[in-house]
């Protein structure tokens, strides 16, 4: 804990921010194996999002560690910081009015319950991209989960490392049996029924 620090607090405020945004501010968290869609979903939801106008930000776990997370690895204890850390921007960014968008694995139960436990109930959307390590390790995009089997990657999430499957997501998305533009009209109509935007038919 830093010690002999003040809370500065701000004059222009995030209800300030959300009117003039005219939408409020929400955490979408997507979680799954790696390549199971969470990337796709986020970038698809932003420009749909983005569409309509509203303020959007997508935080991707490969970009993310190529700077802020450049020093964390793969072990359980490195994961546990990055989502630490990633949370923490997203409640920031929850502060300056945006709808954040995150792709991590977030493989711990813990950890992403910890992130909803940072913001107010309802602000931290959890959305379970389902998609088996059989069918993540078909598509294998970035020829990882081949390189995992032949043990040049250590600590694979779901071939070495654990996924722990979300208990009661808000919302779950099966990326082996939808498209991705029906996953973007399941993730619109979350967001109407929590009410961050008014309907998915006007744009
Ligand atoms: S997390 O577990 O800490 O949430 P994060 O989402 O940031 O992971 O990073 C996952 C991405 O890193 C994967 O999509 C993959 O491209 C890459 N990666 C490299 N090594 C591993 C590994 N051992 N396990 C999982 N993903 C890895």
């Amino acid at each position: 804990m830093s010690a002999n620090v003040v809370w500065h607090h701000a004059t222009v405020t995030r209800q300030m921010r959300q009117q003039q945004n005219q939408h409020p501010s929400v955490i979408i968290w997507f979680t799954g194996l790696s390549g199971s869609g969470k990337s796709t979903l986020a970038h698809a939801l932003e420009e749909a999002l983005y569409q309509r106008g509203c303020r959007t930000f997508v935080m991707d776990g490969d970009n993310v560690r190529h700077g802020l997370c450049q020093d964390l690895g793969f072990s359980e204890a490195d994961r546990r910081e990055n989502i630490r850390r990633v949370g923490e921007v997203a409640k920031l960014m929850l502060e300056a009015g945006v709808i954040v968008l995150t792709a991590f694995i977030s493989p711990f139960r813990e950890d992403r319950a910890r992130v909803r436990g940072l913001v107010p109930h309802g602000e931290f959307l959890e959305v379970y991209c389902e998609a088996s390590v059989a069918v993540c390790e078909a598509r294998d995009v970035k020829g990882l989960y081949k390189r995992a089997r032949n043990g040049e990657v250590a600590n694979f999430t779901g071939i070495s490392a654990p996924y722990e499957t979300p208990d009661n997501p808000d919302l779950v998305i099966n990326t082996a049996s939808c498209s991705v533009a029906e996953g973007v009209a399941s993730l619109l109509q979350l967001l109407t029924e929590r009410a961050v935007i008014s309907s998915v038919t006007t744009s």
